[in-house]
Order: structure tokens, then C-alpha cells, then sequence
């Protein structure tokens, strides 16, 4: 996955770990989408993260994420067997995306949402809490679908749809509403993601809210000159310090006239 590579510095000190451990080879992983049943999955995804909640933006949600007591935190990295574990990690993007969601609920009720990029699954479970009326989860990781599963399950929510094939690009489907937290980490993926966001918005008239910590790709993108401001929010010490240098998370809307 060439993402990580272009990823900055200060979002990555987690993934710089299993970067590490996706160059080398040895034994068991399931790469390609070759991956095993959701039961064994959740069986690794439960032993290997732990419960969490008070430390993000929004503490009224909790998640199985990585921490320090996990066993990847530590351990060799060959032996981890699945792809870069970015679901792992309530993103800084998320976290704000998920606040505003939850301190405006009126934004959700009743409408089709898209999470998409969705990771640990945080914004559709905000959506949810928030009475969306149908909600899609897409991320192109299927590890990332089951732990989205897992964490609806911890929040005593019925699991969302969750879609494994890359919706960027294909014919777009009637969302009233598209949530994108933290997705604008790479150049490529940033236009890509633009380009099929603008014909959503014509076909569907869709809304479409974004949240970003003010990262590097995302404040020199065409786009970021086209977003409106809806909230800023100071992230939480714990947060600041898993991702050095940031220090506040926005949530913009992209509702552009085409
Ligand atoms: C930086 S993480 C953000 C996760 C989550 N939105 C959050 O804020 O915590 C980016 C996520 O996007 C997913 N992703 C990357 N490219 C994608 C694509 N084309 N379609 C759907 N998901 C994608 C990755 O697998 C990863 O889970």
C-alpha cells in the first residue's frame, strides 16, 4: 500500500512500527484479500487490542484500538498477518468528524450515510448513535469491516453494511450524506476522492463533511480552498502525543455550487 509511505511523519508514529514490519517476510499473512473466516479475525482483533473510550474526542464512544499493553505494540513485527492495521488507530480527523457529529445530531437523523475510509468505524457509529436511518461503512481493508462490526457490537449498536470494494471512482449512489475523517493523507487518493466527491454532489446533491487535523497533503489541496469551516476542537494531551505536532482536529463541509 503505497499510502503509508507518503503519509507524514507526525500521523504515522504507529504505523512507522508495522511499516517496518510489512517490509519483511516470514510465514502467515494474508495479504492480496486472501484473508481468513470474520470469526478468526475477531478472534485476533480481540486479542490483540484493547477496549478504550475516555482518551479520544469523543468519550461516549468506545473502541477496541491499539494501545501500549497490546501484544503488536512490542512484538516482531514479520509476525503481524494482515495489512497496515490503520483501523487500529481512532484517527485525529475521526475523532473531530465523530464530535461534530454527535454535538449535531440533527446533521444524521433520519439519512442514508456513507462512512467512508470508515477504520475503526467512530463516524458511523456517531451517525448511528445519531439516528441515521441507513448506514454504509466502506474501507477497502476487511479487517477494518470486522473490527467496524466489533465496535458497533461494544457500543450495543446492530452492525452498519460494511463494504470492502473501492467506491471511489464507481457510479455514485443516493447518500444524503458522506462522512470522510481523515482521508486526505495522500495526494493521489485526495484528487481521486474529489473528482468522484463532485459527481455525487451532482447527481445526488449530496452533503459531504470532512475531518482533518490540518494536515500537509489536505492544506495544500485544491479542495481545501473550496471547504467551509464548521467546528474546530483542541485534541485531547493523550492524542496530541500519539501524533506529534498536531494540535487541533476541524471539520469542514464541502458543499461546493457545480
Ligand atoms: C487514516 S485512516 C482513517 C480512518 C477513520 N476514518 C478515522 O478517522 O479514524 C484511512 C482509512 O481509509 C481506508 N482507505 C484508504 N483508501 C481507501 C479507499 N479508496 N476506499 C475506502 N477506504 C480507504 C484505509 O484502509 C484506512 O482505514
Amino acid at each position: 500500500m503505497t499510502t503509508r509511505l507518503l503519509m507524514p511523519r507526525s500521523c504515522t508514529q504507529y504505523v512507522k512500527l508495522f511499516y517496518k514490519l510489512f517490509t519483511q517476510t516470514q510465514g502467515h499473512r494474508y495479504l492480496s484479500n486472501v484473508y481468513p473466516p470474520a470469526e478468526r479475525i475477531r478472534k485476533f482483533i480481540t486479542e490483540n487490542t484493547e477496549l478504550t473510550g475516555e482518551q479520544s474526542l469523543t468519550p461516549e464512544i468506545r473502541l477496541r484500538l491499539f494501545t501500549p499493553s497490546c501484544r503488536f505494540w512490542r512484538e516482531r513485527p514479520e509476525l503481524w498477518p494482515f495489512d497496515d492495521p490503520y483501523w487500529a488507530i481512532y484517527w485525529p480527523g475521526g475523532q473531530a468528524l465523530s464530535r461534530y457529529v454527535l454535538d449535531n445530531p440533527e446533521v444524521c437523523r433520519g439519512q442514508t450515510v456513507l462512512d467512508l475510509g470508515s477504520g475503526c468505524g467512530a463516524s458511523a457509529i456517531a451517525a448511528k448513535l445519531c439516528g441515521a436511518a441507513h448506514i454504509v461503512a466502506n474501507d477497502i481493508d476487511t479487517v477494518a469491516a470486522v473490527a467496524t462490526q466489533m465496535n458497533f457490537e461494544l457500543n450495543g449498536l446492530e452492525p452498519p453494511a460494511c463494504l470492502t470494494e473501492n467506491m471511489i471512482g464507481s457510479e455514485p449512489e443516493a447518500f444524503n450524506l458522506i462522512l470522510l475523517g481523515d482521508m486526505f493523507y495522500d495526494e493521489a487518493l485526495a484528487t481521486d476522492l474529489h473528482n468522484w466527491l463532485d459527481s455525487c454532489i451532482r447527481t445526488h446533491g449530496t452533503k459531504v463533511l470532512i475531518g482533518d487535523p490540518g494536515r500537509a497533503q489536505f492544506e495544500s489541496h485544491h479542495i481545501r480552498r473550496l471547504l467551509h469551516q464548521l467546528a474546530q476542537f483542541e485534541l485531547p494531551e493523550s492524542v496530541r502525543e500519539e501524533n506529534y505536532g498536531l494540535t487541533c482536529s476541524s471539520v469542514w463541509c464541502y458543499c461546493p455550487e457545480l
